[in-house]
């Protein structure tokens, strides 16, 4: 496995391949890999001739400095699990390498955006998608790969490969979970063991919900439902709890019958923010 540390050297190589006739998957992450970011891995490397894997935790999509600062690192531990998992090029730049002066885009993805993650992380989705239009330009990816954890970013991605014409296939893989329900997450790695035995009530509340909804719970009650069952932990703070509309992403406020719903949290947990979702089909 190739590590690529330059935007320069990331384009020379894509644009190699690409002349050569090969597929190029592409699984952006922020790194400290777990194994759900490995299925993306070895699925891009099953589907393509060649798979970049980018390392880099974006600043421009933390609203939170803190969380900047604590985000896990772990550079050397991904790269040993990267080459077994099928990755040709592992591009690790610096902060100055992707940012040689500060940007000054701005994306308005309308209605998209105004809800759940973007309407709690002002700024977020305009640094994911600054970053991930610089990756993709780079790389050129012929599939690019993401994973269903963060459903809104997915929406926000797949728009912006509409508007801006990426001429890629977006694929976006179900969320991977620990034993216990816990979804996959690198910030995982940030809990304490207490907050960590805590964190499954998160995914069992989405179960509750998604219960409520096969039982035509209104869109309200399975609302208040989680928010009183998820205020009986009193480690958990709830930021939101959504019913929505999986392609709108708009709250639901009635049922249509074989509509497509996400349930969507997100919650801090020790001075840890995590988020969850599941989808579930009305009948
Ligand atoms: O999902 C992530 O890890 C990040 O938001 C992404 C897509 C790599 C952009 O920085």
């Amino acid at each position: 496995m190739q590590i690529l540390q330059t935007a320069a050297a990331l384009q020379a190589q894509t644009e190699t391949w690409r002349r050569e006739g090969q597929r190029i998957g592409l699984v952006p992450t922020m790194g400290a890999l777990h194994e759900g970011h490995l299925q993306l891995v070895r699925a891009a490397a099953q589907e393509c001739d060649v798979v970049v894997v980018s390392i880099f935790v974006n600043p421009t999509q933390f609203n939170n400095p803190e969380d900047y600062r604590l985000y896990p690192r772990l550079p050397e531990a991904d790269a040993e699990l990267l080459g077994p998992a099928g990755c040709t090029a592992l591009f690790l730049p610096s902060v100055e390498e992707m940012y040689p002066r500060p940007t000054v885009l701005h994306f308005d993805f309308g209605s998209l955006e105004r809800v759940m993650e973007g309407a709690h992380r002002p700024g977020h989705f305009n640094g994911v998608a600054t970053v991930v239009s610089k990756l993709f330009h780079l790389c050129r990816p012929h599939r690019a790969y993401f994973g269903q954890k963060d459903f809104q970013q997915v929406a926000i991605v797949r728009q912006l490969v509409q508007d801006l014409s990426f001429d890629l296939e977006l694929v976006a893989f179900p969320t991977i979970r620990e034993a216990d329900g816990l979804a996959m997450s690198s910030r995982n790695r940030r809990l304490t063991p207490e907050a960590r035995l805590v964190a499954p009530a998160l995914y069992r509340a989405l179960q509750q919900a998604e219960q409520l909804v096969h039982q035509h719970n209104t869109p309200d009650a399975i609302r208040i439902a989680v928010a009183e069952l998820l205020g009986q932990e009193p480690s958990i703070t709830l930021e939101y709890f959504e019913v929505a509309d999986a392609e709108t992403l708009q709250p639901v406020s009635e049922w249509k019958p074989n509509q497509t719903i996400a349930l969507c949290l997100a919650a801090q947990l020790g001075g840890v923010r995590l988020i969850d979702n599941v989808v579930v089909k009305t009948v």
